[in-house]
């Protein structure tokens, strides 16, 4: 097929009859190759340099921790359903077991303290409300060593094992760590 808007100049012939022309790059062509560079460029800053679109990388990091929000480490629960949950004999049972197998260590047997704080006594560190223990227990406050439970035990068992701690409360165990933080006065 020949194209009569090509200028049709031989420059060279090969000795098997080939014919080699030197015509133009068609405009469609050249908007196309130049276009794609421009393309990539642009493409390279918003993504990469000014981190204006969301690169897959960071689509599927917010993905990733939205399904493990979804999936209930971080259901959101109010002070209120923790503290009906600290009266339930079957969540309680639950809660000292969770708190004998992986709280005791730090935390000793009856909650009065050994590396981690009494949680005993009136006084908190991070808060003596049943959302402020919640999330302590759930994101841990890893620069002081206390691991982030949420992820390793999933929100049911963590509301369990913060229900049993809301149970220590102002129990004052015998051979308790001295008090550190602030102050709490329970309101229930
Ligand atoms: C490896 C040791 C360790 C383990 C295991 C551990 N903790 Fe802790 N925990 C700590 C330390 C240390 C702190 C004090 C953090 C600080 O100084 O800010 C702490 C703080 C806390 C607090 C906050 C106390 C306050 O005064 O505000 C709560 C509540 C708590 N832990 C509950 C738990 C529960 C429930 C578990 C088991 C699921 C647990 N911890 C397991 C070391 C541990």
């Amino acid at each position: 097929m020949s194209d009569s808007r090509l200028e049709q100049k031989v420059v060279h012939t090969t000795g098997d009859g080939i014919e080699e022309f030197d015509n133009h790059l068609p405009n469609w062509w050249l908007l196309t190759f130049f276009g794609a560079i421009v393309f990539g460029v642009g493409y390279w800053f918003y993504f990469q340099v000014f981190q204006v679109g969301e690169t897959s990388q960071a689509a599927w990091r917010r993905e990733v921790a939205e399904i493990a929000a979804r999936s209930g480490q971080n259901i959101p629960v109010t002070p209120q359903q923790l503290l009906d949950l600290s009266k339930d004999p079957a969540v309680l049972a639950e809660g000292k077991q969770l708190f004998t197998s992986t709280c005791m260590a730090c935390h000793g047997m009856n909650g009065g303290g050994t590396v981690g704080p009494n949680l005993t006594d009136e006084y908190w560190l991070h808060g003596g409300e049943p959302d402020k223990i919640y999330g302590t227990v759930r994101d841990g406050v890893a620069v002081k060593g206390m691991p982030a439970w949420g992820p390793q035990l999933g929100a049911t068992r963590v509301q369990a094992v913060t229900a049993y701690v809301l149970t220590l409360r102002n129990t004052n165990v015998p051979g308790g760590k001295p008090p550190q933080g602030d102050k709490f006065a329970q309101a229930n």
